[in-house]
């Protein structure tokens, strides 16, 4: 049979493969190696995989990658990041090794404010310009899909040209987006002292809006067709209270959003368990989680989102115990959670650097936690995450013959091609 391409000669074939579920438990561990293995690509989809010498027996291609002997995996998905934003924090950031607090340099109107000012000076074309830079460092680092919040707006219209420069890098970018509407990330300066006027806009105002972007009621140029699309709430201190998260993840819900919600990264409100309930695609960051909620977490079929380039940004030594939600039996994915706060870094292979060493993963998990898990996390595991028959061809070779190597080493980049839906975009060896 004739297909476009035929990626070969894998020492190991990583597929990641999970038969449509989610990686629970002692199934993280199992990344489903093919030893000589190949994949064939038709028309951006995964055609068959398998035993090199059988695929390349059945299948003829125009177009060959000879993996020689590396390492072939899923292309990774980063499904929690911050990465519209103007500006920067290196203000902060010297302020922070002085021994700021991160919510005491919220509360006196820095941190996510900050940058919520240089987003609202921002043009659309600046924010483009700044985020595809962005793009571009993640997707030289194996990301190929890319949750994207807004959250740095705070009102209607801002939110709003943060959503047009997500549709816009959608369509220039290789990295396909999910778009996240994240209005509940700070209280608006202006609505200080009167937040609960703040999350009735966002209720009743701005979501109904969001709802008609998603709809492709509003010109986004189509991009949010035929993709999933979140509302987001971050539930903390100097942040929104749990009646208040309650209040627009409940409106969104009604308006057919899937849910996220940023809970349990320094205070425990008490969120997680009324996500998980609401039926919430993924929880994130789980710092302050209770044994409870992880029980609770375990038994549903939310994704838990550890974040662990967080505590590392802060240089703090308590990261959030995924060791003990693995074994209770959640499904966790990783993400870096990139923004220019608490995480400036795209990359997710040093996510997992540092997931292995302070969370305990094993190389195995953190794998999965960046492929599969974090696509059922975006809600399109359906797409993407795996290598496995009917999949989008979103595929990296890697420069190493033992896929520990990319967890192992940190600093460094192992990622030697990136293809995307079937295309050769990144080719190091040319
Ligand atoms: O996930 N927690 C809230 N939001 C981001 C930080 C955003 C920022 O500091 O700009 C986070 O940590
Ligand atoms: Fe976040």
């Amino acid at each position: 049979m004739e297909v476009d391409l035929i990626i070969h000669n894998a020492r190991q074939l990583v597929t990641c493969s999970s038969n449509g579920k989610a990686k629970k438990g002692r199934q993280m561990q199992d990344i489903g190696i093919i030893e000589n293995g190949a994949v064939a690509v038709k028309d951006g989809v995964i055609a068959a995989v398998g035993k090199s010498d059988k695929v390349l027996r059945e299948f003829k291609a125009e177009n060959a990658v000879d993996a020689n002997q590396q390492v072939i995996c899923p292309a990774f998905v980063e499904c929690h990041t911050h990465l519209v934003f103007a500006g920067n924090r290196l203000d902060e950031f010297e302020l922070k090794i002085k021994g700021a607090d991160y919510l005491e340099i919220l509360e006196a109107g820095g941190g996510i404010l900050s940058t919520v000012k240089k987003t609202h000076e921002a043009c659309l074309a600046e924010l483009v310009e700044q985020s595809q830079k962005r793009l571009d460092k993640m997707l030289e680092l194996g990301v190929t899909t890319c949750e994207v919040k807004t959250g740095y707006g705070l009102n209607l219209e801002t939110e709003l040209k943060m959503l047009d420069a997500i549709a816009e890098l959608d369509k220039i970018h290789p990295i396909d987006i999910i778009p996240t509407f994240l209005g509940a990330h700070a209280v608006s300066p202006e609505f200080k002292g009167r937040e609960d006027e703040f999350i009735n806009l966002i209720c009743e105002e701005m979501l109904p809006v969001i709802a008609d972007v998603r709809k492709c009621e509003l010109n986004f140029k189509g991009t949010f067709k035929n993709k999933p699309f979140f509302v987001d709430v971050f539930c903390e201190k100097n942040a929104f209270n749990l009646e208040q998260s309650k209040k627009v993840l409940l409106a969104a819900k009604g308006l057919g959003f899937g849910l996220k919600a940023h809970v349990d990264e320094f205070t425990n409100l008490g969120c997680a368990r009324f996500a998980i309930e609401n039926g919430a695609t993924s929880i994130d960051h789980l710092d302050a989680t209770s044994e409870e909620e992880i029980a609770l977490l375990a038994k549903s079929k939310t994704i838990g989102v550890i974040t662990p380039t967080v505590n590392f940004n802060f240089g703090s030594c308590e990261f959030a115990d995924a060791r003990k939600m693995i074994d209770a039996g959640c499904a966790i994915a990783l993400s870096t959670d990139f923004n220019p706060g608490s995480a400036p870094c795209p990359s997710l292979p040093f996510a997992m650097a540092i997931a292995c060493r302070y969370q305990k993963l094993l190389p195995s998990e953190a794998l999965n936690a960046v492929t599969i898990n974090a696509a059922f996390a975006v809600g399109w595991s359906e797409k993407i995450g795996s290598i496995e028959v009917g999949k989008q061809a979103d595929i990296l070779v890697l420069d190493t013959n033992d896929y520990r190597q990319i967890a192992y080493e940190f600093g460094s980049n192992a990622v030697e091609q990136v293809i995307k839906k079937g295309k050769l975009i990144i080719d190091k060896n040319e």
